[in-house]
């Protein structure tokens, strides 16, 4: 089982059904069950074209997101200000919490991979931090007021 060891992050674990026959595997995730919101935006990144690819590279000041790898493999690298950690993506029934004021990237996407990212809310593009110093300065900011 995998230890989170930054803030703002967490495990889900979703049940598996392995069809019998070979036929495939299935997943499921209930928004308030398994799933720690209601799900409001659902998106996946696949097809990568590059060996070194890198998606993600920001953090979000309010979104809540679960993040998967539905198939394939990919490293997430996460990072709250304080403690970093590298996360191996390639076990569909495994979601990672990307709570607020998380900076996350994905990277070595496998040629077959497949991420998945539940969102609790609509893209708004001022919800991001691109920007790793502005990131810094966005959660030290809060802390001082907190
Ligand atoms: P981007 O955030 O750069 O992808 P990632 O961080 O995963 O590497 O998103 C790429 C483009 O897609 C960017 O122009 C914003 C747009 N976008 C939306 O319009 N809606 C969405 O829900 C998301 C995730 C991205």
């Amino acid at each position: 089982m995998i230890k989170i060891k930054v803030k703002n992050s967490g495990v889900v674990k979703l049940q598996m059904f392995r069809d019998k026959d070979g036929d495939g595997d299935l997943f499921i995730a209930e928004a308030t069950r398994n799933i720690p919101f209601k799900i409001k935006r659902v998106f996946f990144i696949n097809n990568p074209k590059i060996k070194n690819s890198v998606r993600g590279n920001h953090a979000h000041k309010k979104y809540n997101q679960v993040i998967f790898c539905a198939s394939g493999s990919f490293f997430l690298n996460l990072d709250d200000g304080r403690t970093k950690q590298r996360i191996f993506m390639d076990d569909p029934s495994i979601g990672i919490i990307l709570g607020p004021k998380l900076w996350h990237t994905m990277t070595d996407l496998s040629e077959n991979c497949n991420i998945l990212v539940l969102a609790d809310d609509f893209y708004r593009k001022d919800d991001y931090l691109r920007n790793y110093e502005e990131f810094l300065k966005y959660i030290n900011k809060r802390k001082k007021h907190a």
